[in-house]
């Protein structure tokens, strides 16, 4: 992923904050009615149940960043495959214009968060979620995502984040995996 993402960054947010959301998970369901389920199943059942946050937090976060993973690859950016850009030129009217609405989510997400590029209803759209929220408990289909969690990017950019989200976008996403995502 170098240089937009450091090999450093990847050790703390894969080896560190991602394996501890899987370690926390993995602890808070044992022994409980979510111990078999599936992480999907335990994201639904636990959404805005006060008393299940803990679970939903770690659940959700684990969803995010695997997810998050596939959507990056060296030698990514660039152009989408061809169906997939018209189904973006068709929502955003450019490629161009569906970069720069997710970078401008992304950057304006308040704190900690996730930018999404999401299928609603067969129609492309931007959102950004807060925290561990995903698009999936509103019943959207996730294409892509761009963590931007300062320790996403804090060790190779320390405040700026559109810094470091421009290149994710340029560099790293990719296309190919929202594709398989569109279905
Ligand atoms: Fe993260």
């Amino acid at each position: 992923m170098e240089p937009v993402i450091s090999a450093n960054t990847i050790r703390f947010h894969y080896g560190k904050h991602h394996r501890t959301y899987v370690d926390n998970l993995n602890k808070l369901v044992a022994g409980s009615e979510f111990a078999e389920m599936s992480l999907g199943d335990i994201i639904l059942a636990t959404a805005g149940e006060a008393d299940k946050a803990s679970i939903f937090h770690n659940a959700a976060q684990v969803s995010n960043h695997n997810f998050y993973w596939n959507c990056l690859r060296p030698g990514g950016g660039g152009q989408p495959p061809a169906s997939l850009k018209q189904k973006i030129d068709v929502a955003f009217g450019s490629v161009e214009a569906c970069k720069k609405e997710l970078s401008a989510a992304a950057v304006a997400e308040f704190g900690s968060g996730w930018a999404w590029l999401v299928m609603n209803g067969g129609k492309l759209q931007i959102q950004k979620t807060s925290n561990a929220d995903t698009p999936l408990t509103q019943g959207l289909t996730p294409l892509l995502t761009i963590d931007v969690w300062e320790h996403a990017y804090y060790l190779d950019y320390q405040n700026k984040r559109v810094d470091h989200v421009n290149a994710v976008i340029d560099k790293l996403l990719n296309w190919e995996f929202a594709l398989q995502n569109a279905g």
